[in-house]
């Protein structure tokens, strides 16, 4: 695997094959140092900001002995013009050939193309279309819970229109064989690209017997041209609350990819609840991104 971009370049045993990894990095020695990426450097690129995937990507790649460039854009030459290609092109140059990238728009695919064959290119976001390795680490936390993917009921409740997360990791479920994905929102914040899977505008009916709630964060920073409900009227209906989360399977997880808005898309007793799994996703990113090292740094 040379880049790792969009989970729909992966076949479904390529992708069982990453979760088995990292899987394997949790159970032998996730905190152990494997020296599979010595001699190689990794740069962190984030045109936008990150703490759990830049962090993560960070660690994964110290545990596997790499070189790690945490590029401050803030303070780049990108702040004077320099194109993303340019500044990718320069420090490929200086022997960097893992890139780790976080953007704004679509650009993946043009990057990935203008690198050498030796170098690497993994997404950490893209626009809203993409953000494959937190598939990676949603999978992870579901099969640790539930590990038949065929026979599960996963509700995704939120901001499914601007949600990168939403598109990766219904992606990830469709290879695993999930057929019972529900996409839980406000008819404003539905996507028209997501054909195929069944839209819910009730929260209450769309949790039913759920196995896994994955809640989503309303992304401000992308509603260029939507206006929400007020947000009491968003809370209301919308809310991942205890009484909302009885109506799933009295053992169903419940997701988050952070950041979190506390009280508005999720209760502070259900974020920190028995049910949430939120915290074991931020530590299972950091075997899933060993995971997805380790298996760039084998082609
Ligand atoms: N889930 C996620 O992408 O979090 P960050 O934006 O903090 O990286």
């Amino acid at each position: 695997m040379q880049h790792f971009i969009t989970i729909s370049n992966l076949n479904p045993s390529a992708f069982l094959t990453l979760l088995e990894k990292a899987q394997n990095f949790i159970d032998h020695g996730h905190l152990i140092e494997k020296p599979l990426l010595r001699g190689q450097t990794l740069a962190t690129l984030f045109f936008e900001p990150s703490t759990r995937t830049q962090a993560s990507f960070e660690l994964a790649a110290k545990r596997l002995d790499a070189d790690v460039l945490n590029l401050s854009l803030a303070n780049s030459s990108t702040q004077k013009g320099e194109t993303l290609v340019d500044t990718v092109k320069n420090l490929e140059a200086m022997g960097v050939n893992f890139f780790v990238l976080r953007h704004t728009d679509t650009v993946m695919e043009h990057v990935a193309a203008i690198l050498n064959r030796e170098t690497h290119l993994i997404s950490a976001g893209e626009g809203k279309l993409h953000h494959p390795s937190q598939a990676l680490l949603d999978m992870l936390t579901i099969q640790q819970a539930q590990p038949k993917f065929e026979n599960l009921s996963v509700a995704i409740v939120g901001d499914i229109l601007h949600s990168r997360v939403a598109r990766s990791d219904i992606e990830a479920l469709k290879l695993l064989g999930c057929q019972d994905i529900r996409l839980i929102s406000p008819e404003n914040l539905q996507a028209t690209d997501l054909l195929g899977v069944q839209h819910e505008t009730d929260m209450d009916r769309g949790l039913a017997n759920a196995d896994v709630v994955i809640m989503l964060r309303i992304q401000k920073e992308r509603m260029f041209d939507i206006q929400i409900d007020s947000e009491a009227a968003y809370i209301e209906h919308y809310q991942l609350n205890q009484a909302r989360l009885a109506l799933a399977k009295p053992n169903a997880i419940v997701m988050h990819p952070g950041p979190i808005n506390r009280g508005i898309e999720i209760t502070n007793d259900v974020a920190d609840g028995l049910q949430s799994v939120i915290l074991k996703q931020a530590r299972n990113g950091v075997a899933a991104r060993m995971a997805i090292l380790s298996a760039c740094a084998a082609d």
